[in-house]
């Protein structure tokens, strides 16, 4: 039956109200805003308020701030061929392009590489800009079970050899749990089975591996592409893909994500290089960072929580429904503490949950003040 957009579009909003799915993000103030525990920047370089000396003077000029027009036109300046070739050496590959966003870099790429005729194999807690690149690519594309090489190695048994490509993709920290993927597992299937891996290490790289080189550094295992997330550990925005030198130039013919949007503005590769510096020096951050999100696992626990923890910086309060989700999330923000309600669609039905993120910007004080709210909003909630 026909509708009217506009009619429609309401009653869409109303039903996700009644199912406290509505999302209404908070606008934050810097002189107002609460602590907040829920950025992705876990080494603190994003909240830095140091000031950025970006030419001769700490000023930025306009240009620097336009990316003009698409890399294949007129964007491509030399700051970004340099920004790339070490962000390849730090991830020891042989070429890496910057895209907009991570998303953009997980949607381009597999729907520049993987089409009709091939395979993609991805694991069910997989980003939704893989998912959707997936969808992109309209390859055949198998979900399989979470974290289950058993799984993947049934599902390549049965349909690898009726398809050209193969390709396996996975997060290397899954954003929403903090587990880590079985790299070394998939590697071996991917070599037995004729298939490549892509690994998007978003929340991986900047926290794990020599120097912050990432998970797949970490656990010794050569993916055939990688996602770096530079809106995370970077603190900055963007997202690269590192891998070969043919993966490299096969997506600038063909990620359209990458050709048909306006380059990152030259600002972008100049803090990218800086941050590298940054980021390989990180060990006492990262050690920080780490040793934080165990302290406030631990202590959640010890209050009752069901929580969530994985030996990385995510750990998450289970909390099940959205509305206590909701809830729990105000009252926190009420005593000063800033930690989102995640729901579905994002985590599956009936995980709500708080997804507590501790940086090496914390202070001490900082922390026993969320671990504090948290105890008073126990108290409040078994009462
Ligand atoms: C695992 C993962 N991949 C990709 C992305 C997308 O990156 P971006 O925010 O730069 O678009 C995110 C988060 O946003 C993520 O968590």
């Amino acid at each position: 039956m026909p509708v009217s957009l506009q009619d429609d579009l309401h009653r869409e909003l109303n039903a996700l109200g009644e199912q406290n799915s509505l999302r209404t993000p908070h606008a934050l103030q810097a002189d107002t805003a609460p602590i907040n525990f829920c950025s992705n920047d876990y080494l603190g370089f994003g909240a830095s308020t140091q000031a950025l000396q970006t030419t001769a003077t700490t000023t930025t000029t306009r240009d620097q701030l336009s990316g003009q027009s698409s890399r294949l036109v007129s964007g491509n300046t030399a700051t970004h061929r340099h920004a790339e070739s070490e962000l390849a050496k730090f991830a020891n590959a042989q070429d890496a392009r910057i895209f907009s966003s991570g998303y953009a870099a997980n949607l381009g790429t597999l729907s520049a590489i993987c089409t009709e005729g091939d395979v993609i194999y991805s694991d069910a807690h997989n980003h939704a800009s893989i998912i959707d690149g997936c969808r992109l690519s309209k390859a055949h594309v198998e979900i399989y079970r979470h974290n289950n090489p058993g799984n993947l190695a049934q599902r390549l048994q049965s349909t690898r050899s009726t398809f050209r490509r193969a390709l396996v993709v996975t997060d290397a920290v899954f954003s929403m749990d903090g587990d880590l993927a079985p790299l070394k597992e998939l590697r071996t299937l991917c070599d037995t089975h004729n298939a490549a891996l892509m690994v998007d290490e978003a929340h991986s790289i900047g926290v794990l591996g020599p120097n912050g080189s990432g998970l797949c550094a970490q656990v010794g295992v050569q993916a055939d592409i990688r996602m770096l997330g530079l809106g995370k550990s970077f603190g900055l925005w963007g997202g690269a893909i590192v891998g070969s030198s043919h993966l490299c130039s096969m997506l600038e013919q063909k990620a359209r994500s990458y050709i048909y949007s306006t380059a990152t503005p030259p600002i972008l590769p100049t803090h990218i290089l800086r941050t590298l510096e940054q980021i390989k020096t990180a060990n006492p951050q990262r050690a920080h960072v780490l040793e934080r999100a165990g302290h406030i696992a631990q202590t959640l626990k010890s209050q009752g929580w069901n929580v969530l923890h994985h030996g990385t910086p995510i750990l998450s309060v289970i909390l099940g429904d959205n509305a206590t989700t909701m809830e729990m999330s105000q009252a926190l923000w009420n005593k000063g503490i800033f930690v989102q309600g995640i729901r579905p669609p994002t985590v599956p039905k009936g995980t709500s949950r708080l997804r507590i993120v501790p940086t090496a910007s914390h202070t001490d004080d900082e922390i026993r003040a969320l671990t504090s709210a948290f105890a008073a909003c126990r108290k409040a909630l078994v009462q």
